[in-house]
């Protein structure tokens, strides 16, 4: 069975390919000739998703998954949440990004936080959400160079380590999104077998 996953990020592309069986194939956006950028105009995770997830099935016809995350931080009422590509600004930076919520939270005593990942998969049936969280910490400075976005200042709960310090199959071990993959894996799984 041949899903195309709306993302243009590389990184999430090996992640949940590494995470699922040769029964699917997972197909790029590229590979459907979707080469526009896909708006997120909502004000929620689970919003956004469903929104890129729509556009690339209305558009191109083909069964599809996006995803959206953000990361969350209670000391910060819950930001940069949604907004977390781009916490400092358009240029939607990695490092800008972090180098801000550390500057925010410099102080505080409370670093408690979550990844809070949502996919939504679409087919010619409907569509279905499947929402996977991650709580840890945010660290005091930058450690690690594995993973992208906020992984080098969180440290999942349990561990000492930062994310960016792990390999692949250790961070999928705990992060949101492998979480939420999981679920939807295990609805396809049901869902391909009454097709
Ligand atoms: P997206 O909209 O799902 O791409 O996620 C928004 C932002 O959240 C990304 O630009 C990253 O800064 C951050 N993010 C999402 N997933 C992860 C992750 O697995 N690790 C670290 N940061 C992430």
């Amino acid at each position: 069975m041949k899903i195309c996953f709306a993302t243009n990020n590389p990184n999430k592309l090996k992640e949940i390919k590494s995470l699922l069986s040769s029964e699917f194939e997972i197909i790029d956006l590229k590979s459907i000739g979707c080469t526009e950028e896909i708006l997120e105009t909502h004000e929620t995770i689970e919003e956004n998703s469903l929104e890129k997830a729509e556009y690339v099935f209305k558009n191109y016809n083909v069964p599809c998954f996006a995803d959206d995350s953000g990361l969350e931080v209670e000391a910060l009422d819950g930001a940069p949440g949604v907004y977390s590509a781009m916490y400092a600004g358009p240029q939607r930076s990695h490092k800008d990004n972090v180098d801000r919520l550390l500057k925010e939270l410099k102080g505080k005593e409370n670093r408690s936080a979550r990844f809070k990942s949502v996919i939504t998969y679409i087919d010619k049936n409907g569509h279905h959400a499947f929402e996977g969280i991650s709580t840890g910490k945010i660290a005091e400075e930058p450690n690690g160079s594995g993973g992208f976005g906020y992984d080098p200042i969180f440290i999942p709960e349990g561990e000492t380590r930062t994310n960016a310090e792990m390999n692949l199959e250790e961070k999928n071990h705990m992060s949101s999104r492998a979480r939420a993959f999981k679920k939807f894996v295990s609805f396809l799984s049901e869902y391909s077998l009454n097709e």
